[in-house]
């Protein structure tokens, strides 16, 4: 008989998700002709670029050429891609293309680089966050179990709360693996340069790696914000970036993203970017060629002022939304670098309980804060990846509703 993986026993958060849905369903079930509004899902609102259709389809019809046919391509990704990367991205930082790894998503990415590191290594991750970090390393037995206070057992938590401005600065015990993410996913909080050159600092001091998520990067307009960790001194020696073209040019539903693994990163004399070019080469087959020219078309001058356009929409939506319910007297943050806006709950409100008082009464649908860990309870989190349509609906309704502080 097989052995099973235990570890899957241990987590045992709510996933939300299916508990979202369920009430989703009740609601369509209680009221058919209800306009429900979305603002939960971090997904893509709006199309793709026809210049990308166009790049995936001509790619896909020169298959049918007996003379340009792709079968496996290399599993790191092509050259043309990784070079558009490069010149429109990472010359600055003096990266090269053999530092960069075209991958499906940053999810594949981030979860399964933890293969690369023994299960001794002190893990230090943000709460709430995106629920993967902590899940992928419990997963693979990394962790302990989850105790009494709602934490995981052997990982250091980093509370994101609103004396943090909900991101967190280094902890005061070392650590060998950090997670990352800004603009950060659920709290919209974005790091200053400071703050990001204390988390730097950090890591040299500890010998410890940065893993940094970069998959809302395109949303930051505020030129004091970086984009990227290696805009900050000593980043190359610490840092990997995951970046995706997910939420910047649409691609959720094509999957493509990549890994910028600087070739100077090694613990123990033995270089990162080697160890990942192993385990990709050994359980990757690369991303679809349609797909990589589809992604390179978006780094073309028109795919990337398409991108910015669309970009600028979702947060335009955002900050509509957020003037209006700070007008009603609601505690926000984020939403200004960032397509997630993170709102406080009136009073002693629950996540779960403001997010039934806003499903039920307004038919809108947020996610819990907590359901990115135990410091996002008493938030909820809005996203700004809607239509303009979407958000003078929300408008309109909000402007019609009477909240008191208590629900
Ligand atoms: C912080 C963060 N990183 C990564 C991802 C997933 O990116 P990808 O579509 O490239 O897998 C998400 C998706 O919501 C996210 O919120």
């Amino acid at each position: 008989m097989p052995k099973l993986n235990h570890n899957f026993q241990k987590l045992k958060r709510e996933i939300i998700f299916p508990i979202i849905d369920q009430k989703l369903l009740d609601l369509k079930q209680k009221n058919p002709n209800s306009k429900i509004l979305n603002l939960g899902v971090g997904d893509i609102a709006k199309p793709i670029d026809p210049i990308v259709a166009k790049a995936i389809s001509d790619a896909t019809f020169e298959m049918t050429d007996p003379s340009s046919i792709h079968g496996y391509g290399p599993s790191n990704g092509y050259s043309f891609l990784k070079d558009a990367i490069v010149d429109s991205e990472y010359h600055k930082y003096k990266i090269t293309s053999d530092e960069v790894f075209i991958s499906h998503g940053i999810i594949s990415d981030i979860t399964q680089f933890e293969e690369l590191f023994s299960k001794e290594n002190k893990i230090a991750i943000p709460n709430p966050a995106y629920p993967v970090y902590l899940d992928s390393n419990v997963i693979a037995g990394k962790t302990g179990s989850l105790n009494l206070k709602g934490l995981f057992d052997g990982v250091t938590t980093l509370p994101c709360t609103e004396e943090n401005n909900f991101l967190p600065a280094p902890p005061n015990t070392p650590s060998d693996i950090i997670y990352l993410c800004s603009p950060h996913n659920p709290t919209g909080a974005v790091f200053t340069r400071s703050e990001l050159q204390d988390w730097v600092d950090f890591a040299k001091k500890n010998k410890a790696i940065i893993l940094y998520d970069g998959a809302y990067e395109g949303f930051i307009r505020d030129p004091n914000m970086p984009k990227s960790i290696y805009e900050i001194n000593g980043a190359k020696d610490v840092a990997i970036e995951f970046r995706s073209f997910s939420k910047t040019a649409g691609f959720t539903g094509l999957r493509c993203s990549y890994a910028v693994i600087p070739s100077n990163l090694s613990f123990d004399g033995i270089s990162i970017n080697a160890l990942w070019k192993t385990r990709q080469s050994t359980k990757f087959n690369g991303v679809a060629y349609p797909i990589q020219r589809g992604a390179q078309a978006s780094l073309s001058k028109q795919g990337q002022q398409a991108s910015k356009a669309q970009i600028d929409d979702y947060l335009l939506q955002g900050k509509r939304i957020k003037e209006a319910l700070v007008q009603k007297g609601f505690s926000l943050s984020g939403g200004d670098n960032s397509p997630y806006l993170w709102l406080k709950t009136p009073g002693a409100t629950t996540s779960w309980e403001f997010f039934d008082y806003l499903l039920e009464n307004l038919h809108i649908v947020t996610i819990p804060g907590v359901g990115f860990g135990k410091y996002g309870e008493g938030y909820i989190r809005l996203s700004s990846f809607i239509t303009k349509e979407t958000a003078d609906i929300f408008l309109e309704k909000i402007t019609e509703m009477e909240f008191t502080t208590r629900v």
